[in-house]
């Protein structure tokens, strides 16, 4: 689907290229006008959904074409395209994709266990792409989307089985502390430990100790806060680095500055201000980060992707194309809950969005460069991620009209919960001390997993977004 409808998109571009035709094509938006802002999500959110196949006879339900060789997304970014349509319904009332969105949620969540590890997917499942997953079941829980039958898995349940499972991977050997960016020892990657796992976790827990009130998870979002900073993932200035590994105690710290990063995180952070009701240290983390964002990420006041879109060519790869929508969409949700930012945060919002509108034709196929105005007929790297992200940029337009801050068990939240969820079985979790006994079948073991890893190892060793290191 995404090869036709690339094709059709430059087939169209060079017939309008000869006359005004092109610009006559534009995605026509008036930001100043919320019935105009959401005619146009819907035809960009339409134009997102033709991406995914998952309900149709003989596709996997909840997953985008992939993961390479097979297609080009990895199955983390179907969970970030589901939480982009969760804030879609949430910011517009548009509840025509529930079904589908639902059935995704809870087939991905992997029966029996229910916490977004499922077999087929653990060639490249990392921490961050479980939490992906599961920042979506959050989400659900934090809007009131429809609750799933009672016989299958809630989304709070789903969430709190993310973190139960992430917690155990916890370990203080190397760094200090820290998640590792991969889950199975054999993956490529699992020396890595890395920012976006970790804040990935940290955005949970901040989350779940709000929606709960459960101090523990505070404390954990915390601890992830102390750890990220302490080992200089996050710098004195606000800058958020990649990751470092565990060969050098994570102090070969690959600085590259990608935006899912301090994205995820200032979310996070912003939900424990609130969470505290409006603590001084979290407001300072809040407002540093935010500056820091603001600077780096919005140069004109309009998003750029600095570290691969650059001014003379293009090196973001397929999952770094979706990244402008996380930014956008965490940016809407700490105007809600810590407010000190809603003039800062509103105004970037609007001119970035303005910049993502410009890129758009209007059957709703949108570009990754927002700062040229017109459309880059950047179709090589996954065009659903760019998709996500302009139907992100527009509906988290709306966030004050709707004003409604995340939901809580106490302000009417009803989404169950399961403290225990995702407890049995931990199917990744560390290995446990070998005795002399198990040797011999740990190494079998070992040897089937190496074998059917290398295989695979061609595309999965190759770091999503861990640059060149
Ligand atoms: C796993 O793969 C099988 C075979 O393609 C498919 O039927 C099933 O739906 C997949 N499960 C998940 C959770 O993706
Ligand atoms: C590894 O780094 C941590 C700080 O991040 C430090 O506390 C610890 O002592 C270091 N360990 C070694 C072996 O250098
Ligand atoms: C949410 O609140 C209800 C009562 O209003 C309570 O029964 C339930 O245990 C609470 N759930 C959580 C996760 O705290
Ligand atoms: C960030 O802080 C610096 C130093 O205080 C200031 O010069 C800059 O204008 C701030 N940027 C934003 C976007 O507020
Ligand atoms: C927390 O978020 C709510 C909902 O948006 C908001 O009304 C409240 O003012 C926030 N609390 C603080 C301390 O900013
Ligand atoms: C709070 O969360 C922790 C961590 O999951 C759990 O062990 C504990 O039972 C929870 N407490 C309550 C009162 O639900």
């Amino acid at each position: 689907m995404g090869t036709i409808k690339a094709f059709a998109a430059s087939a169209l571009l060079l017939l309008g290229a000869t006359g005004v035709a092109a610009q006559d094509d534009k995605l026509r938006v008036n930001l100043d006008d919320s019935s105009s802002i959401k005619s146009a999500a819907k035809v960009v959110a339409r134009n997102l959904m033709e991406y995914y196949p998952g309900d149709e006879p003989g596709k996997t339900v909840g997953i985008l074409p992939g993961p390479p060789p097979i297609g080009p997304y990895y199955w983390w970014q179907a969970g970030a395209m589901f939480g982009t349509i969760i804030d879609y319904w949430h910011y517009t009332g548009d509840d025509e994709y529930h079904e589908v969105t639902r059935r995704a949620l809870v087939h991905q969540a992997g029966a029996p266990t229910n916490s977004y590890m499922p077999p087929n997917w653990t060639a490249s499942l990392g921490n961050d792409d479980q939490a992906f997953w599961g920042m979506a079941a959050m989400l659900a829980a934090e809007t009131n989307f429809p609750n799933p039958p009672k016989d299958q898995p809630q989304w709070l349940a789903l969430a709190q089985a993310v973190f139960n499972t992430q917690v155990a991977r916890w370990e203080t050997e190397d760094c200090n502390g820290g998640l590792r960016w991969q889950i199975p020892h054999s993956n490529g990657g699992y020396t890595y430990k890395n920012t976006i796992a970790n804040v990935c976790f940290l955005n949970i827990a901040a989350r779940l100790a709000r929606y709960t009130n459960n101090e523990t998870y505070a404390i954990w979002a915390e601890r992830t806060w102390d750890w990220e900073s302490g080992v200089g993932y996050v710098d004195k200035d606000f800058n958020v680095y990649d990751g470092g590994h565990t060969d050098f105690n994570c102090t070969d710290i690959n600085k590259v500055q990608f935006s899912a990063n301090p994205a995820v995180l200032i979310h996070g952070v912003a939900i424990m201000y609130n969470y505290t009701n409006g603590e001084e240290k979290w407001r300072a983390r809040v407002a540093g980060l935010l500056n820091r964002t603001l600077d780096h990420f919005f140069p004109e006041g309009i998003m750029v992707e600095r570290a691969c879109e650059l001014e003379d060519s293009m090196q973001c790869n397929v999952d770094q194309h979706s990244f402008k929508g996380y930014m956008h969409r965490a940016l809407a949700t700490v105007a809600m809950v810590a407010p000190f930012t809603r003039p800062d945060i509103m105004k970037v919002l609007r001119s970035s969005t303005q910049g993502a509108v410009s890129s758009c034709l209007s059957d709703g196929t949108c570009g990754f460069r927002w700062n040229k105005g017109y459309y880059d007929r950047d179709t090589l790297n996954g065009p659903a991620g760019q998709q996500m992200s302009a139907l992100a940029a527009l509906s988290s337009l709306l966030v004050l009209e709707r004003n409604q801050g995340p939901y809580t068990n106490l302000t009417g939240g009803t989404s169950a919960g399961d403290p225990n969820a995702g407890a049995n079985p931990n199917i990744f979790a560390p290995p446990p001390p070998v005795t002399t006994g198990d040797r011999a079948g740990a190494g079998i073991v070992t040897a089937l997993v190496l074998a059917s890893t290398i295989a695979c190892l061609a595309w999965v060793s190759g770091p999503w977004w861990e640059g060149d290191v």
